[in-house]
Formats: C-alpha cells, structure tokens, sequence
C-alpha cells in the first residue's frame, strides 16, 4: 500500500485537525509519535514465515511483561502464559493445532491462558468460597488474557518481530492441557507464534469503518452496500488466489471469491464441540452457569 493511502486509510487528517492533541501525560512529555503509534498499528499483518534464530529470553519477558501493563477486570489477572522454546515441544503442539507449520518455525510459542487457580489459592489463604463455575468469571479471565495477548503483541510488533495468533490451540484441548501441565482452573485459550518475520505479508484490508462504528445507536440501514464494498475489494487482493468458485453451467467461467463467502462458508458448520465439557472439566463451568 502507498504510504499516501495508508494515511488515508486510517483518516489521520481528519482527525489531527479536529484534536487539540495534548503534548503532555501524567506530567510528562509525551515520549512516542502518537503517527509512530498508528502507523505500527496499521501495519499489523499475521506472520507465517520465521527465521529460526532463537529470542532472548529478556525479549519474552519485557513482551510479556507490556502484556501485564493491559487493563484487567479488578486487577484480578486472570491469565498465564506457557511459553514454549523447546523445538520437540512445539513440534507436538502444531500438529495439536490442526498440523500448522509456523508454530514448528516460530522460536517460540507462547500459549495464553485463562486462569483462576490464582484466585482459588487467595480465596483459600483467606478462607473464603471461590464462586468459579460461572459464565462471568470466564469472560473475566478470556477478556484479561485477550487484553494482555495483544498488548504483548504490539510490544513484539514495536521490536520488528512478527507473530499470529492461534485459535487452533483450541483443537485438542486436552491434549494440550495433557502436554503443557495446565492444572484445574487453567484453559489454553489462544496461542501466538513469535519471532523474526521470513516474510512480508500483504496488509489485509478491514471492513469500512462505517460498518464497525456505530454513533449513538446500532444502524444497519448500510450494511449491504458495506459489506459489498469489503467483498469487492478482499476479492481484489491475492488472498483467497485459486479459490474462485466455477459458475454452474459456464465451464471455464468462475465467480470471484470474496469475504462474504469466506466468513460464510467459515461460520457454516460448528467448530471445536466439546469445548463446554473440557470447560467443565477444567472447572470453569458448573452445572448452572
Ligand atoms: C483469536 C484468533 C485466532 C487465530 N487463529 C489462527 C490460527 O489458528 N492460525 C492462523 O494461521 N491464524 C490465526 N489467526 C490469525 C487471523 O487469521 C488473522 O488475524 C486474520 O486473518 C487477519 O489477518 P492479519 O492478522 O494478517 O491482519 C487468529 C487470529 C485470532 C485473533
């Protein structure tokens, strides 16, 4: 993408206009280009190609550690993450994860976890009940662990190192749970993979930000025209290259195949089923939730 429509993109003049932007936070002087920010922002792109030179261990912790600077629910910190360096180990973890070569490649797999047996040990150092099996406390800890996963994402990003995150994690949930030593209170919810990039990616567009960015009420009066602008234009990208769709009765003819099918034909059929029993398995969910 040209850097000019790169701007254009994320609407900076607009909004650099309008702002009274502060040069100042907590007294300070602001230390980072709010434009460096967006624009390490807006070049995110999943990496799926590593070099296999190993990462300081000081790196993972000062990632993991911008993780831990998110927001979470009451300061609760309903997470953990297992890191994994070990070549074998990752081995058996991408084949866990639906055989995915870049998790064999990345130096290091970090698994990001939901985690209450913190909380189950503090409420049994002050002798209290610990209300676990419930719903909310498992949206707690998902959301605390995606708010710290992507912090730590930006820090890697902020380093030159690429990384995607790996929903596969969730495939073989017992296995990895088997493999990992994960004890009761504690789920592998999302995987990220992360090293140095051994290639660039194309940026993948996102939807019109009139279709995501609702003002005072939710207005779907556009949503088709929307969606149909965001097909047109991921179709025209090389992402979904040979899978066109052959027109029935046309041989040789194909009709293009954008996000609409894509996100349909990904949301057809149900995914990974027995994720409420290991849930309950793992103590997340009670009979009543
Ligand atoms: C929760 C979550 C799970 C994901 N799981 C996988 C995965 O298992 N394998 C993979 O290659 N990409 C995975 N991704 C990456 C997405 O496919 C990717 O973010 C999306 O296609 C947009 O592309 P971009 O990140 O390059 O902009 C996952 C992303 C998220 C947020």
């Amino acid at each position: 993408m040209s850097r000019q429509k790169f701007w254009r993109q994320i609407r900076l003049p607009r909004f650099a206009g309008e702002a009274n932007l502060p040069d100042k936070t907590y007294g300070q002087e602001l230390r980072i280009s709010p434009l460096m920010m967006l624009e390490l922002l807006h070049s995110h792109r999943s990496i799926r190609a590593y070099k296999p030179d190993p990462l300081p261990r000081a790196l993972v912790e000062g990632i993991v550690a911008a993780g831990q600077r998110a927001s979470t629910s009451s300061n609760l910190q309903t997470y953990s993450v297992v890191a994994v360096t070990d070549a074998a180990a990752r081995a058996e973890l991408a084949h866990l994860c639906g055989d995915q070569d870049h998790i064999r490649q990345a130096p290091v797999f970090l698994v990001w976890c939901t985690d209450l047996s913190r909380l189950d040990r503090a409420s049994q150092l002050r002798s209290l009940p610990h209300a676990h099996g419930h719903l909310e406390n498992f949206l707690i800890a998902a959301v605390d662990a995606a708010l710290a996963m992507q912090n730590a994402a930006i820090a890697a990003e902020s380093f030159g190192l690429g990384m995607c995150y790996i929903g596969g994690i969730r495939n073989n949930p017992r296995d990895v749970i088997a493999l990992l030593k994960l004890p009761r209170l504690v789920f592998p919810l999302v995987g990220m993979t992360l090293g140095w990039p051994d290639a660039a990616p194309i940026l993948r567009p996102r939807l019109p930000i009139d279709a995501v960015l609702h003002w005072e009420e939710y207005d779907r009066s556009d949503e088709d025209t929307l969606l149909h602008q965001y097909d047109r234009e991921m179709a025209a990208t090389d992402i979904y290259e040979n899978r066109q769709i052959p027109v029935p009765g046309k041989p040789g003819e194909t009709e293009d195949y954008g996000w609409l099918e894509h996100a349909a034909r990904r949301v057809a059929h149900p995914a990974r089923t027995t994720l409420m029993k290991v849930l309950r398995e793992q103590g997340f969910l009670g009979e009543e939730h």
